[in-house]
């Protein structure tokens, strides 16, 4: 007689008698068995009762299985195999069902849901204002034609500078405040890697690969040496721009760029070409907008526009024509071809367009902050 079986939730379980062990028989024993089993695991509905069915069922030393086992070792030789495949094709059905895994598949779907509960909101992820503006800003000059390229964010100095007509020891690269990569020094300078401080250096790849006419645009992280305030990020992102075909000129690049601040300010801004220097653009500008807080006026509401400090514009951004020398260094022929140049900050163009008075929110992960962009 087998010893009842019994669990905290569920009722003892007799292993039924077996009569002879001809398949008839053998037949009705396992049956009967799997009817007990199927009564028993219909009851187990949550990840402990299933763990009871399991020990229950096929626990190593209580389960009911391993009881069947000893019972059914009483059969004479002639009987075996046809136990054997009764007993193994059993145990292959009691033991996927002792798994609390299988719940997940055939959970009743009954009371386990209160239909009166206020359904559980997934939130859903959103561009951040960074890639939003950067993907906007692409738009616009994707609109007028161009294609986007991408490089390298560690890059050489040759990249970065000796091509961009930086020359080696020149006091234009302290402008830029570099970080380097340590344990260099036994390189060439121009192998030396860095992070690239702006994404000029995709322009020369891209004339590498590239045949003129071009127009492109290079969104891309950038580094400098700048310690973190209001305004300042170590890391902050630049979109480029570059522009090479027969006569192209400085008309060209003005127009360009005075079409997309007004794409992506409102058609009221205007611009203004200031005198600049960059190494690698000959002239050089910077573009100011009409400050968008007080109309390009300098005061709001009686008092100086504290945006533009009442100069009534706003400083965004550098460009300039192609210098022929960055030419030289990518084999394109400067009597034939002229170009024009631009790069803009990503973070500078958000935090006007979206008004954020802090550019260290941007990454934060703050969601408080990055929910307003939804
Ligand atoms: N690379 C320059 C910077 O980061 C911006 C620039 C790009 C200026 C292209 C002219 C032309 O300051």
């Amino acid at each position: 007689m087998a010893r009842p079986e019994s669990t905290p939730h569920m009722p003892p379980i007799e292993i039924p008698a077996l009569k002879d062990y001809s398949p008839g028989a053998l037949d009705g024993f396992f049956g009967e068995i799997l009817a007990l089993f199927d009564q028993d695991a219909s009851a187990a509905t949550t990840v402990e009762t299933v763990e009871e069915l399991r020990i229950r069922w096929i626990g190593r030393k209580q389960g009911l299985l391993t009881r069947i086992s000893e019972v059914l070792k009483g059969a004479p030789p002639e009987a075996r195999r046809e136990v054997g495949i009764r007993f193994n094709a059993l145990k292959s059905a009691i033991e996927p069902r002792c798994d609390p895994e299988q719940l997940k598949a055939t959970a009743p779907v009954t009371d386990a849901i209160d239909i009166t509960l206020p359904g559980t909101r997934r939130a859903l992820g959103a561009e951040h204002p960074l890639v939003r503006t950067m993907h906007e800003i692409v738009s616009v000059f994707r609109n007028l034609g161009y294609s986007v390229e991408e490089g390298p964010v560690i890059e050489t100095d040759y990249y970065n500078f000796e091509a961009l007509n930086f020359p080696p020891n020149h006091p234009a690269r302290d402008t830029q405040d570099t970080l380097f990569i340590a344990g260099q020094e036994s390189k060439p300078q121009r192998d030396r890697l860095l992070l690239r401080t702006h994404t000029s250096p995709v322009q020369i790849r891209t004339m590498e690969k590239m045949k003129p006419p071009l127009r492109i645009v290079i969104p891309g992280k950038v580094h400098r040496n700048d310690a973190p305030d209001a305004t300042h990020s170590p890391i902050f992102h630049q979109v480029e721009g570059l522009a090479v075909d027969t006569d192209v000129t400085f008309s060209d690049l003005k127009g360009t760029l005075d079409h997309a601040m007004k794409a992506l300010f409102g058609s009221s801004v205007k611009t203004r070409f200031y005198p600049s220097f960059f190494p690698f653009t000959e002239p050089s500008a910077d573009v100011q907008i009409s400050c968008i807080f007080c109309g390009g006026k300098g005061y709001r509401d009686g008092n100086r526009c504290p945006n533009c400090k009442s100069s009534g514009w706003i400083e965004l951004l550098g460009c300039g024509m192609v210098d022929p020398n960055v030419f030289g260094f990518v084999d394109y022929d400067s009597t034939k071809v002229s170009g024009f140049a631009f790069g803009m900050g990503v973070e500078r163009i958000a935090i006007l367009k979206y008004g954020v008075d802090d550019i260290q929110l941007f990454y934060q992960g703050d969601v408080r902050f990055l929910e307003q962009f939804l």
